[in-house]
């Protein structure tokens, strides 16, 4: 925040002989990677990331294949008529979710995992995760832990501007175990799942899903097996812990806001009551809460920094000339709380979205703002934005319709940037002193360290209905 008010709205960090540009005003955004897009929507290339991670079609530029046919595939799995199909997996794993807080409130943070991994892995390979220790969630978590330690340049030296440590011997690159170990834990995996999918679907016995879609038309996307395998990893990958890291965070600002959740408690209370669960359609009906989701989102961002790109062409914005082959960040961590653009920004007040429609004090010019900014811009923009709405959407209304969460006595429930797992570069480039010295862990996203609170349910009524509707679900799953 202090490089942002004394650089202005866009600055370059020189590493090494490559420039990173910190994009953090509306206007800037919308210039320079919404309307040229097209010249700014290359991924970086980085040696650590493409070794881990295979054919992610994340990784790569506009122009090559693997990307168009991905993000292809992606979006045919994102239309509205399949969220709505969705929809129904996604309740079973919600209600599931509700009944092991209700019995194991401990293990919240587990349970939240489990539920994010379990909705990616049944929606996309028709398996569900029904505990999260020893399935494939545990798997996925511990794959995007190791990833994530690959994006942390405090602990191995930058690759792709030291080229030539790509030939230091093995004993002398311990980055390089590193890199197999995350890659045996992501393929086994990714490969994994889709064998068992297809073992099954041999057998006759595979649920519908996804993937099934996938196989049968790879002819007409074009992809090879690798790319299917991968396809999925990225539906996976950021479908899972952004879902994870968002629901995390909430239940952290329930506990350090707690005026906040009785007016969202008390919204959900007069429109739903005791005797159904609250549904998809109820969330547009509760203001005070849609708020509160805005408020989260700019508060604790899960992608502070976005995924940056890179610009394929030079460019000029205003005085400011962007070399090609910089890198772009989309700084909403910056912008959120940019004191110009919202009032005391560090402090929480879900009350600024229901004031201003993009939660900026009186005065500010909107014409460049949109709701999205969480999402990226331009033609990388997340194509899962629906679908994390309404995740978020479902979830949030079901946690605070089902439960009160207050601060356990010496427990962890902090909501301030040593409670994250952080990026190091982020914390270098954007967070106070006070950050640099925190504890956290590399990881792109802004995902909450493991935390404990007292949750208890509000209405006896709403326990049992929780419990038999779990019971049913079961039942059907046996049967
Ligand atoms: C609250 C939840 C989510 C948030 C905040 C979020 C945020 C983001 C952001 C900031 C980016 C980078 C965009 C850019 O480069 O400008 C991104 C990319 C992406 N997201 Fe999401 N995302 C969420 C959920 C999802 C879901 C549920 C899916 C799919 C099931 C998904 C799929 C993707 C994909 C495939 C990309 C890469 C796009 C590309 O490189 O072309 N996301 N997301």
């Amino acid at each position: 925040m202090d490089w942002m008010k004394e650089f202005g709205e866009i600055f370059t960090i020189k590493l090494f002989n490559s420039n990173m540009i910190i994009i953090s005003s509306p206007a800037a955004i919308k210039d320079l990677l919404d309307i040229r897009g097209a010249l700014t929507g290359g991924r970086p290339k980085s040696h650590m990331q493409r070794a881990a991670q295979g054919l992610h079609f994340v990784l790569e530029d506009l122009e090559n294949p693997i990307w168009k046919r991905g993000r292809k595939a992606i979006t045919r799995f994102l239309t509205t008529d399949n969220l709505n199909v969705y929809m129904a997996t996604q309740k079973v794993e919600y209600v599931q979710m509700l009944n092991d807080i209700l019995t194991q409130p401990d293990e919240i943070y587990n349970h939240i995992r489990r539920t994010s991994a379990s909705v990616m892995t049944s929606i996309v390979y028709g398996k569900k995760c029904l505990t999260f220790k020893n399935s494939s969630a545990e798997e996925y978590f511990e794959g995007i832990k190791l990833f994530n330690e690959t994006n942390d340049p405090g602990a191995y030296p930058p690759i792709e501007l030291l080229p030539w440590l790509r030939y230091v011997p093995r004993w002398l690159a311990p980055w390089t175990e590193h890199i197999e170990r995350t890659t045996r834990v992501r393929n086994r995996l990714y490969y994994g799942l889709l064998a068992e999918f297809e073992e099954k679907k041999k057998a006759g016995n595979a649920e519908a899903c996804y993937i099934s879609y996938v196989l049968e038309s790879r002819e007409k996307l074009g992809m090879s097996y690798d790319e299917v395998v991968f396809l999925g990893g990225v539906l996976m990958d950021a479908g899972g812990e952004t879902a994870s890291s968002y629901i995390q965070s909430f239940v952290l600002a329930m506990l350090n806001f707690p005026d906040a959740q009785r007016k969202a408690q008390e919204e959900i209370d007069a429109m739903i009551g005791d005797s159904r669960f609250p549904s998809f359609e109820d969330y547009k009906n509760l203001p005070y809460l849609r708020a509160l989701v805005d408020e989260i989102h700019r508060y604790r961002p899960i992608l502070p920094i976005g995924l940056p790109r890179i610009a394929t062409q030079d460019l000029l914005y205003k005085d400011y000339i962007l070399p090609k082959g910089s890198m772009l960040v989309l700084n909403a961590w910056g912008l959120f709380h940019d004191p110009e653009l919202f009032d005391a920004p560090d402090v929480f007040r879900p009350e600024r979205f229901l004031e201003s429609k993009y939660g900026t004090k009186p005065g500010v010019n909107i014409e460049s703002f949109r709701n999205n900014f969480a999402f990226g811009a331009g033609r990388r923009i997340c194509p899962g934005e629906e679908m994390g709405r309404r995740t978020i959407a479902m979830n949030t209304m079901n946690m605070l319709w089902a439960f009160t969460f207050t601060p356990k006595e010496g427990g962890i429930s902090n909501m301030d940037m040593n409670s994250y797992s952080v990026v190091c570069t982020l914390r270098l480039v954007f967070f106070s002193r006070a950050c640099l010295t925190s504890s956290s862990k590399p990881g792109l996203e802004m995902a909450p360290k493991p935390f404990s609170c007292n949750i208890v349910p509000r209405v006896k009524a709403r326990a049992e209905l929780i419990r038999a509707e779990f019971e049913a679900i079961a039942a059907c799953g046996s049967e």
